[in-house]
């Protein structure tokens, strides 16, 4: 089972919400990718943050495409998919969150997500590696704690496939100890230097 749990680096997440949001103004089909997102953790954190900052309506026009080579975290005992996780995995989520965006889930010691954040997110079996590329229209790709596990060479095929999978301007999200290769510093700008945040060029 992969490392991960709700709000990991929030403060990252937070800040691509803030940038995301202004790009996504009046647009009706706004693509998120998740890539690596092993049990959905960092999927329904990031949906549980836009959905605090973008109205239920601008809301409605967002997909966030989750996908993790294994099967067993995409699965996750068959609960990940439908956003029902045990209450020890809720732990790290602030209270007032919860309470908005969990309930009980029939009589057990599992919560579900609230429906309009589950019907965001679709989760699929998906290779890196195969670099094809899922599509090209994503507004964000959020791709942390993954690149780590593969080679120099291999993280520099996947960060160019990512480039031709963002629109323009697109947004690109990584763990704070990656860093864009320098080869690759042409086709993406860093926005912060306090953060793995870039912008495609
Ligand atoms: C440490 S977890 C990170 C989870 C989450 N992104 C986070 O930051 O909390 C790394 C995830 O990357 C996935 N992964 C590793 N190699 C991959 C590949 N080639 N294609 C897709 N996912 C991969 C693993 O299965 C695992 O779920």
């Amino acid at each position: 089972m992969a490392f991960t749990f709700f709000f990991r680096d929030e403060q990252i997440l937070s800040l691509a919400v803030q940038k995301l949001v202004p790009l996504t103004m009046g647009r009706s089909n706004v693509q998120i990718l998740n890539a690596g997102c092993a049990m959905g953790m960092e999927t329904y954190t990031f949906a549980i943050l836009l959905a605090e900052s973008m109205g239920k309506f601008a809301l409605r026009n967002v997909k966030i495409h989750a996908i993790d080579i294994d099967n067993e975290n995409v699965d996750f005992g068959k609960t990940v998919t439908d956003g029902i996780y045990n209450k020890e995995h809720l732990q790290r989520i602030p209270p007032e969150l919860f309470d908005k965006y969990f309930s009980a889930f029939e009589k057990t010691d599992h919560f579900i997500i609230r429906d309009d954040l589950r019907n965001l997110v679709t989760f699929q079996k998906y290779d890196l590696l195969t670099l094809k590329p899922l599509r090209n229209d994503y507004s964000l790709i959020i791709c942390k704690n993954v690149l780590l596990h593969f080679h120099y060479a291999q993280r520099i095929e996947v960060l160019s496939m990512y480039h031709s999978m963002l629109l323009d301007n697109g947004l690109l999200v990584m763990e704070n100890t990656q860093s864009m290769p320098e080869e690759l510093t042409h086709k993406f700008k860093k926005l912060v230097n306090y953060a793995q945040l870039h912008e495609k060029i």
